[in-house]
Order: structure tokens, then sequence, then C-alpha cells
């Protein structure tokens, strides 16, 4: 039997030289793959109490409505300043090279909601402990980060010290 990690295709030298990149888009191509990761998430979520499903832009998405939909929560896009367009809260945070600020709709997380936030990967940690500071910041409760991928090597779940981490697959 397949496991998720089969699906995920590694790409040398993808954005630059050097970097491994884990395509997680061998897993949505074949429906036995995405099926597989979602059916993962479910279970692994199953013990969660939660409200709310914060997925972070872009691959977040993808993984984390199916999520909202099989738990019937709602779903709320965390995405890149500019996009959303009603009013909204944001956080600035630092990157390698200059900084980058996501929001979310100001009435999107209402005080004292738990939230899963949901990513397709964990590399440096720096956008989910951005994504988790964002939620804290309107009154909600990080209950859970949930992956498909971490980078062990990056030391991101370091970095989400305190928070309930779970990857479905680790490099
Ligand atoms: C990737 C990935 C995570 C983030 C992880 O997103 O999907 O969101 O980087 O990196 P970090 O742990 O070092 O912060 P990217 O910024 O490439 O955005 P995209 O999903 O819109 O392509
Ligand atoms: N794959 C996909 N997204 C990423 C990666 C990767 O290896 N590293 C940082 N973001």
């Amino acid at each position: 039997m397949k496991r998720i990690e089969d699906y995920i295709i590694a790409v040398p030298d993808f954005p630059k030289p050097g970097v491994l990149f884990r395509d997680i888009t061998g897993i949505l191509s074949d429906p036995d793959g995405l099926k597989l990761t979602l059916d993962t998430f479910y279970k692994t979520l199953e013990n969660v109490d939660f409200d709310v499903v914060v997925g972070l832009e872009a691959r977040g998405f993808l993984f984390g409505v199916p999520i909202a939909e099989h738990f019937h929560k709602p779903f709320v896009p965390e995405r890149k300043k500019g996009k959303l367009p009603r009013e909204t809260v944001e956080i600035t945070y630092n990157l390698e090279y200059g900084t980058a600020c996501m929001e979310v709709h100001k009435d999107a997380i209402k005080p004292g909601q738990r939230v899963v936030i949901v990513d397709d990967l964990l590399a440096t940690g720096g956008t989910a402990k951005a994504a988790a500071h964002l939620v804290e910041k309107m009154g909600g409760k990080v209950e859970c980060f949930a992956f498909v991928i971490e980078l062990a090597d990056l030391k991101g779940s370091e970095v989400l010290d305190g928070y309930r981490v779970e990857s479905l697959t680790k490099f």
C-alpha cells in the first residue's frame, strides 16, 4: 500500500540551486493520494476540539477547505495582504529578506474560538508562527497546527514550541 510520502515529488534545484522542493501536486493529481491524505487529516483531527479552520495561502486552502467541510466547521482563508475585500486584521512578519504581511477578515474569528491552522508544509515555521499570532490578536486560541509535510531539518516545530503540531509526513 502506498504511503502519503510516495505521492510527494522531490524536485531538485527549485526554486533555486541546492533546494530540494517537495511538490504536493503529486498528491492532488492522484485521487488515491488525495483520499489517503485527507482521510489521514480527518483521523488526526478527530480528537481535537475546534470551532474554525484557518487555511494559509495558497496551498493551505487545498487541504483546509475539505477539512472544514468534513468537520462541518467554518473555513477562514488567511491571505497575503491586499486580496481580501472587506475589513481585515493583519500581521507583519520577518522573512529571510524583508517582511511579509498576511490578513484575515475581521469578523472571521471571534474571541474565544478554537482554531486549527492548516498548511501544506512546515519549513522554518515563520509563516505558521505569524498565523498563530494573528489568530491570537483576534482573541482566538490555536488548538493545533496541521501540515501535510514537515521539513524536520529546518526545525519549524521548535519555533512552534508550546503548540500542538500534527505533520502527516516528515522529510
Ligand atoms: C510555503 C508553504 C508554507 C510556507 C512555509 O508557502 O506553503 O506556507 O512556505 O515556509 P516557512 O515555514 O519557512 O514559513 P509560500 O510562501 O511558498 O506560498 P504559496 O503556498 O502561496 O506558494
Ligand atoms: N516545498 C514546498 N514549499 C516549500 C518548500 C518545499 O520544499 N520549502 C519551503 N516552502
